[in-house]
Formats: structure tokens, sequence, C-alpha cells
């Protein structure tokens, strides 16, 4: 499959900034459509072969205006909160939906869709349930001649992340640390193997039509997580576990509070355990790098433009 121009949907976020990069240096041309050029201006307008288009992804006309000439459609879409009540409806399941159209009506034969890891028709949250429909909605596209692929990531850690950089923020800030979720399970995934994982797979044909879990190479409690963290910073915090009840109440709290630092939603997902099934797909050919290696540099560091990424993008900017 000859690959020169790849479009990616929500290419200005966190994982797709990585992606980009990457894409760059591999000498495609890369589109990325944004709701706000000055979100994604900093790192983004910098790569020579990247192009930032100002555009309305939900408009189908103006989605197939943009994925024609594209030899592929990557789909980063995702949003974390039901905001407005339709935002996973919107997000999840009917993009997919119009992406897979634009893909079949503008002849592009290649669509990587990220969905998340533990999604599933009966899951127990709105965001997994919507991820589900979505990867469905993706799916259709095959019909039509478009080779699919699925990505279902574990949390995923890195520069710019708002997980592990959200929890250096907060550890920094209060003395103590009630936790919702606290004995909930996580396997977190680089943000760079991901990315990686996603370029490889645009022209390896053993990808094509399969769907694949991510994840690093070890699990985690979400309370392992934070007194990691805080570790890593050189802070002393008391990590209090909140029953569920509690745990409920404070993500009832948080999701008023402006922010949305944390929904019901969101907690309810980690009632089921975010781990990977099996190891990292061996089709990709490498192994997943591990936290330790990774996040002391980026969390230690202060002065890092990455550490404002995750308050930038709570803040919608
Ligand atoms: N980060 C994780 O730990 C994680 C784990 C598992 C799965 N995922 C999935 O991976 C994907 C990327 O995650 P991320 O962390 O990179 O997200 P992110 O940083 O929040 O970026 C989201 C991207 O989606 C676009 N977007 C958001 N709402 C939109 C809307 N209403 N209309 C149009 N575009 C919209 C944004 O574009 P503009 O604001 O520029 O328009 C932005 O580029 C998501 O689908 C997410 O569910 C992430």
């Amino acid at each position: 499959m000859n690959m020169k121009t790849v479009c990616i949907l929500g290419g200005s976020g966190f994982v797709g900034r990585h992606l980009a990069e990457i894409l760059a240096a591999r000498g495609l041309d890369v589109r990325i459509p944004t709701r706000l050029r000055e979100r994604a201006k900093a790192d983004l307008i910098l790569l020579p072969t990247v192009e930032l288009v100002f555009a309305d992804i939900h408009d189908p006309q103006a989605l197939r205006h943009l994925v024609t000439g594209c030899d592929a459609v990557i789909n980063l879409v995702g949003v974390l909160h039901n905001r407005r009540g339709n935002g996973f409806a919107r997000n999840h399941v009917e993009l997919p939906g119009k992406v897979a159209a634009a893909c079949r009506d503008a002849g592009v034969s290649r669509l990587l869709h990220m969905s998340a890891l533990g999604a599933d028709a009966s899951g127990p949250s709105e965001y997994l349930k919507s991820k589900h429909l979505g990867e469905e909605a993706a799916r259709k596209a095959a019909a039509h001649g478009v080779a699919v692929t699925v990505f279902r990531p574990s949390v995923i850690f890195g520069p710019g992340d708002s997980f592990l950089s959200l929890f250096a923020g907060l550890a920094r800030l209060f003395p103590i640390l009630p936790l919702g979720g606290a004995s909930a399970r996580f396997q977190p995934v680089y943000v760079e193997d991901v990315a990686r994982a996603f370029a490889d797979s645009l022209t390896l044909p053993a990808t094509f039509g399969r769907t694949y879990e991510l994840c690093g190479p070890t699990q985690y409690t979400l309370r392992e997580l934070v007194a990691y963290v805080c570790r890593v910073i050189g802070v002393s915090r008391a990590i209090v576990p909140l029953p569920g009840p509690l745990a409920y109440l404070q993500a009832l709290a948080l999701e008023i509070l402006p922010g949305s630092l944390m929904t019901r939603d969101n907690l309810a997902s980690m009632s089921k355990p975010n781990v990977c099934g099996c190891a990292f797909p061996p089709e990709f050919g490498f192994a997943p790098t591990a936290l330790e290696s990774v996040a002391p540099a980026y969390l230690a560091d202060r002065r890092s433009r990455a550490r404002y990424d995750g308050f930038r993008c709570r803040a919608g900017r």
C-alpha cells in the first residue's frame, strides 16, 4: 500500500501530536483538522509536512473534503466526559460512522480507529459502551473495501499526559490525597509505543482487519501509581483510599466543579480492570516501554512545558 498523505482526526491532542511527529519524520504529509488552531500551534505548526486545517469534522461534507486525496485516515477523537449529555454519542459513535462513510465516498482505503481498553457493549460506563459502538461503526467501512484496524490502549502515559501529570500536580498542591478507585488496576502504555504501533500499522498488512489491545509491561493499582508519582516528584503524601460511597460523592463533586477532573462515569469505568489479556502485539516487533524508564524525566521536570498541557487540555485551550 502506497502511503503519502494521512489525515489524523484528533491529531492536535496528546496522542495525535506524538503520532504526527513520527509520521512527519517518516516523510508523510499529515493533515490535521482542529477546532482551535491555537491549541495545536506550538508543536505541530513547526513540523514541516504537517498541515493544520480549521474544520468542523462533524459536518459530513467538510469531512469528505478533508479526507479526499488521503491514503489513510486515523481517527483519534475522543472525550472523557459526556458534556451536554451527548459528547459520547456524538464523538465516539456518530463520528466514526461519518468517518467510515467519508472514507468510502472519498475512496480512502485505510482507516485506523482509536478505541479504549475495556470497550464493551455491556461495559460498566457510558464511556466504554460508546467506545464499543464506535468500533462497530468504524468496522462498517470494511464492507466498502477499507482496511480497518482498531486499537484499544490502557491508560497512556508520556510527556503531556493528563494522568500521571495530573496526579503530580495534585500531589504538589495537597498534603492529603483522597483517592476514589484506589484499587482499580491499570497497565499504562507509553504514548510513543502507541504512536509507533499506529504508524507501523498503516502499511502492515498483517494488522488489516484486526483489533489490538495495547498495554505496557506492568500492571499497577491506581494507589501504587499515585504513590510512585509522589516518590518521583519527591513529596510525601498521605494517600487515603475512599470506600465506594465516598468515592461516588467525590466523583459527583468533581463532576460539578470546573475542570471536570473526574466524573461518576470515569469512576464506573475503573470498576473494570484496565489491563491486557495478552502480551504487546508481536506484529509490531518491539517491546513496550517501562513506565519507570520514562516517567521520572517528565514528571520531575517542573520547568517542562509538558506540565501545562494537561491544564490547557482541561481548559479546552
Ligand atoms: N489518553 C489516554 O490515556 C487514552 C487511553 C485510552 C484511549 N484513549 C483514546 O485515545 C484518543 C486520543 O486521546 P488523547 O489523550 O490524545 O485525547 P486529547 O488529548 O483530549 O485529544 C482529543 C482530540 O480530539 C479532538 N476533539 C475532542 N473533542 C472534539 C469534538 N467535539 N469535535 C472535534 N474534535 C474533537 C481534539 O481536537 P481539537 O480540540 O484540536 O479540535 C483533540 O485533538 C481518544 O479517542 C481517547 O478516548 C486515550
